[in-house]
């Protein structure tokens, strides 16, 4: 998606100051463009289910892409009322992941944007799962734990980054293993770093580190970002 037509969906489109702040910021565009055009390569009917939902951002981005067929699941009553005002036309339900009241198999995608931080994956992933058709597709993203955490401990370098603590952080072979577990083949995965997209994480994120002059412009959490599909 170019910037301006970004922009003008942005405008479009209240996002409430609280929970707008990462879309509207230069991480939050990089990362929303990054998945926008990899989703634009995908058939436009699939069946979408949006774990987290929160206010509907991410259902505002796809439905403009053409995706009409999305189901967003959240347990912020508040985040879902502002969601179903914001794109009345897709579905919105009180959920947990750990409990999803959907059959086995009935989704084609589904994708867990800016939440899986907040949820521990070994539960959701196998709930996920289930819901998901075989051959489906999966997008998630994992802080992970050695950038996340373990950087931060190096004195000066790690300044960098903003604290995780408060998080669920895995490293890339925890999640990994939780993922093949559940049978979802991760084939894709990369890093945001803050303004770029990369698929070398741990070189880039040093790299990043380093220019952010130890600590005096810090970064929000860098996440990997993961594709999958169900076998
Ligand atoms: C940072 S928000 C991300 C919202 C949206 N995906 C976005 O990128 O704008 C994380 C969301 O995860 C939801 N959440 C946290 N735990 C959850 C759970 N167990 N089941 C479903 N949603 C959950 C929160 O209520 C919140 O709306």
């Amino acid at each position: 998606m170019k910037e301006k037509e970004y922009k003008e969906l942005i405008k479009k489109h209240v996002v409430p100051k609280d929970v707008g702040y990462f879309l509207n910021s230069k991480e939050g565009r990089y990362q929303n463009n990054f998945y926008i055009n990899f989703f634009s390569k995908i058939r436009n009917d699939v069946k979408i289910l949006n774990i987290g939902c929160g206010t509907g951002s991410d259902a505002v981005i796809l439905f403009n892409r053409g995706f009409h067929d999305i189901t967003g699941i959240d347990i912020n009553r508040e985040f879902l009322k502002v969601a179903r005002k914001r794109v009345p036309k897709c579905t919105f339900k009180y959920a947990d992941v750990y409990d999803l009241p959907f059959s086995d198999e009935q989704f084609d995608v589904i994708t867990i944007i800016a939440t899986n931080e907040f949820i521990d994956a070994k539960r959701a992933f196998m709930e996920c799962s289930r819901v998901l058709k075989k051959g489906g597709l999966m997008y998630f993203e994992n802080f992970n734990r050695l950038i996340n955490n373990d950087l931060r401990k190096i004195p000066f370098l790690g300044k960098a980054v903003k604290s995780s603590d408060n998080y669920h952080t895995y490293y890339h072979g925890q999640i990994k293993k939780i993922a093949k577990k559940n049978r979802l083949k991760i084939y894709k995965m990369g890093m945001f770093t803050g303004n770029a997209i990369s698929d070398k994480p741990l070189l880039s994120r040093i790299f990043y580190s380093i220019i952010s002059i130890g600590g005096l412009y810090k970064i929000f959490a860098p996440a990997q970002y993961y594709f999958a599909r169900k076998v």
